[in-house]
């Protein structure tokens, strides 16, 4: 699956049709560089699981928890300091929370992550606002 974003606002309509086909409970990770848009599409999916509050970056708060028609977690692991950090926080408790789980810098915690996990790929395209997503097998 590949789509091409040319606009942030096409990145939430991109993130809509993918949430329509979501199955939930749902584990999301998603790579690409900073500025790639990762927070931009987790926006764009909260909004279509009904979440109504904003949903900013989470980098220095790392989880967010928000309710949407499904309990809806945005998870920032930039900061995270290493595997015991991420235990601390209880990350795998919210990998099985249910709902709709969202992480950033997921390769972070790659060894936590259930084998279901959906893993989307966001990299820039040939202009300024160009994104590519893909749903990848293999991230790394
Ligand atoms: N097609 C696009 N999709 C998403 N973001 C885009 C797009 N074009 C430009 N942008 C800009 O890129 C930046 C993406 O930021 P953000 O979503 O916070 O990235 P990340 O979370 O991956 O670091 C925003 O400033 C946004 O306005
Ligand atoms: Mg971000």
């Amino acid at each position: 699956m590949k789509w091409i974003s040319d606009s942030p606002s096409n990145t939430w309509k991109i993130a809509a049709e993918f949430f329509q086909g979501l199955e939930i409970p749902a584990v999301i990770a998603l790579h690409g560089n900073l500025g790639a848009g990762k927070t931009c599409f987790t926006q764009g999916l909260a909004q279509a699981a009904g979440v109504r509050e904003p949903v900013c970056s989470p980098t220095y708060t790392i989880i967010s928890e928000y309710r949407g028609t499904v309990p809806f977690h945005h998870i920032d692991l930039y900061r995270l300091g290493g595997p015991e950090e991420a235990f601390d926080l209880g990350l795998d408790e919210y990998l099985e929370a249910g709902g709709i789980t969202v992480i950033e810098w997921a390769e972070r915690a790659a060894e936590l992550l259930p084998p279901n996990t959906i893993h989307i790929r966001i990299e820039r395209g040939e202009n300024e606002e160009h994104r590519i997503l893909s749903i990848v097998e293999n991230p790394l």
